[in-house]
């Protein structure tokens, strides 16, 4: 059993939780992930990790279905059955000289760690921090602790500048020769947006698949994604790939395969 040593609400759909795992803390890196099960029957949930703390591992979740929200029901001081990890392949950080990070709404948790460790080796990072309106942006505050620029975008203009994460990249792209590198983490057709616009700009560019994953052990082929005609699995050869070559309208079309069951699911918690 793992303790919840701390939860905050970060809006009404959004928690952050601090769970205490020793070993997973001390060998987790940026774009590892855990897999978390609420209680002994439960669905096995793959989170990306947030970030760590001493003996803690940060996980931060969108109760979108039924197991992340029997999850959100629980407090800290609270114990949960499972949490593995940390699983997958680290995020390659790499020898670049100004990095953008564009996060769209719940990614922005596994963003955090990656940029802050771009920061950590000498890197200029910029960040977009887009959302659906202001309720919706989250870490802020921690990310402005070593961000040079943060850019925020709300769809209805709630906060910072109105738009979609590539309003605000579009123009920076084109100004900014120092940019070298772009990372994106948040919804699937997000993220096929940017990397459009960074091969667009020339610039290399990363992105995170954790939105495809299922059972996160390779076992069930959901996260099977094509990147430039090879086959490679996200939960065992990522979450983090090179954006450029991946097919990200096979993986769309994937993400809708269980819509129905997991509604059926959520609807029956809420009765
Ligand atoms: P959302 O649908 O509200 O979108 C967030 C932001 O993404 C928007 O505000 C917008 O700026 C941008 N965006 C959306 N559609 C776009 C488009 N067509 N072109 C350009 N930009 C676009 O996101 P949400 O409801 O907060 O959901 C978060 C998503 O993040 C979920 O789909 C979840 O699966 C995903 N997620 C991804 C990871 C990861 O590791 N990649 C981790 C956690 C969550
Ligand atoms: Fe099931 Fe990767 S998540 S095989």
């Amino acid at each position: 059993m793992y303790k919840i040593t701390k939860k905050v609400v970060l809006n009404e759909a959004i928690d952050l939780m601090h769970i205490e795992a020793p070993l997973v803390a001390k060998n987790a890196k940026p774009g590892h992930f855990v897999i978390v099960r609420v209680d002994k029957d439960g669905e096995r949930i793959p989170l990306t990790i947030a970030g760590m703390n001493g003996n803690d591992v940060h996980i931060i979740y969108q109760k979108l279905g039924y197991s992340t929200q029997l999850l959100g029901e629980k407090a800290a001081g609270d114990t949960i059955e499972d949490f593995v990890g940390p699983l997958g392949k680290a995020a390659h950080i790499r020898d670049k000289k100004h990095v953008v990070g564009v996060a769209g709404g719940v990614g922005s948790a596994p963003l955090l760690p990656q940029l802050k460790a771009y920061y950590e080796q000498g890197t200029k990072v910029t960040l977009i921090l887009g959302a659906r309106n202001q309720d919706y942006i989250i870490l802020r505050d921690e990310y402005a602790k070593f961000c040079d620029q943060i850019i925020v975008t709300t769809d209805d203009g709630s906060l910072g500048q109105k738009g979609l994460v590539t309003d605000a990249l579009k123009p920076l792209l084109a100004s900014d020769k120092s940019i070298d590198h772009v990372i994106a983490i948040g919804p699937v057709i997000m993220m096929k947006y940017v990397t459009l616009m960074a091969k667009e700009y020339q610039k290399t560019i990363d992105v995170s698949l954790n939105p495809i994953m299922i059972d996160g052990t390779g076992m069930c082929g959901n996260c099977r994604v094509s990147i430039g005609g090879e086959t490679f699995f996200a939960c065992i050869d990522g979450p983090d790939f090179a954006g450029e070559d991946v097919d990200f309208d096979e993986l769309m079309a994937r993400q809708n395969y269980y819509k129905e069951e997991e509604h059926v699911c959520y609807m029956r918690l809420k009765k």
